[in-house]
């Protein structure tokens, strides 16, 4: 049997505060440049949209890190060693997770972290099913704050902070540093990071990927503003506001932006946030990295580049960190 631990009454506080969205549209809108943040992507058709994302043919992020998953497994494996405790950074109920755990040597125990509880739940009971006799132990918790490591049922020989999709990427630099430290602390002195990390290549693939020809991208970007409409009541008019995705070569990223298509302004609860034409509201940045521009953020971060799984073509890679070794002798 399974053992799982429920996302109980006794676990509240570990949970984040819910969010005020009409502080928070409020907040941002009334920045300069205008700002929303990214979480407010997902809610339930967010969520839809991004899992149809994935399998458009010009998103080739989700087919490498899967296919470099299924043809690595056995090494990847072999490298985070036996009696692991997994902690997943985000609900992990998607197939890397489910290859990564059928390879595992005795895992000791499986930690989701996930900041909503839907989620969350349904990755578990899912997981509960294929892997009766692994120990999982959810956590409701926003994975970018410290956090309270459930006690796991044996000792673990390595804790390892499984990260997958390129998600480093959507933080900025100094925030990407500081969030691979925190999971540097998580793990202790022996434990790893197991991570897919996005490459730079031609700009004009990459801007594909953030622009597919079926539009689904950009249902997604404007869905943020009918999310608000619908929780806030604000009145956005969908139509008048357009998804852009450009790649910034100097800063090695692909940003994001809602642009308003006309002089106008949006009613926000009792505020008024006036736009012109072609302004921007910035709402996501995914910030792309070489191999020798991602081995220097771990460096940054204490950390050190053991192993790099990679395609022939390197569009993608999955990479393994460790803590680097202080002492030179
Ligand atoms: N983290 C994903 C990425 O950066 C999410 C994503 C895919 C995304 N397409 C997007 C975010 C378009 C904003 C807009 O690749």
């Amino acid at each position: 049997m399974s053992s799982v631990q429920a996302c109980s009454a006794s676990d509240d506080e570990r949970r984040p505060p819910a969010h005020d969205l009409l502080e928070v549209a409020q907040r941002g809108l009334a920045r300069e440049p205008k700002r929303l943040p990214s979480w407010l992507f997902y809610d339930q058709r967010g969520s839809a949209l991004f899992e149809q994302i994935c399998e458009q043919p010009e998103y080739y992020l989700t087919r490498c890190e899967l296919s470099l998953m299924e043809q690595h497994a056995g090494s990847i494996a072999d490298t985070l060693g036996s009696d692991v405790r997994l902690v997943e950074y985000g609900s992990g109920s998607g197939v890397k997770t489910r290859i990564l755990l059928r390879h595992l040597h005795q895992p000791v125990s499986y930690v989701p972290v996930e900041i909503s509880p839907e989620p969350l739940h349904r990755s578990v009971q899912r997981l509960a099913h294929e892997f009766p006799g692994l120990p999982l132990q959810p956590l409701c918790a926003d994975f970018s704050k410290p956090l309270r490591l459930p006690i796991p049922p044996r000792a673990p020989r390595h804790t390892v902070v499984y990260f997958p999709g390129s998600t480093i990427g959507n933080f900025e630099a100094h925030d990407a540093a500081a969030l691979l430290r925190k999971m540097r602390n998580e793990m202790g002195d022996v434990g790893g990071i197991l991570i897919g990390v996005d490459l730079k290549k031609d700009p004009a693939r990459i801007e594909a990927a953030y622009n597919d020809a079926a539009g689904v991208t950009a249902e997604f970007t404007l869905n943020m503003l009918a999310r608000l409409n619908r929780e806030i009541g604000s009145d956005f008019e969908l139509t008048a506001f357009a998804h852009r995705a450009r790649y910034n070569p100097m800063a090695g990223r692909i940003e994001t932006h809602i642009v308003s298509r006309c002089e106008q302004q949006v009613k926000i609860g009792r505020n008024k946030a006036l736009f012109r034409t072609d302004e921007a509201i910035q709402v996501e940045y995914s910030c792309k990295y070489s191999l020798a521009d991602f081995a220097a953020l771990a460096e940054k971060a204490g950390l050190a580049v053991l192993r790099v799984w990679t395609d022939p073509q390197q569009m993608f890679s999955v990479q393994y960190l460790a803590r680097a070794s202080v002492d030179p002798h």
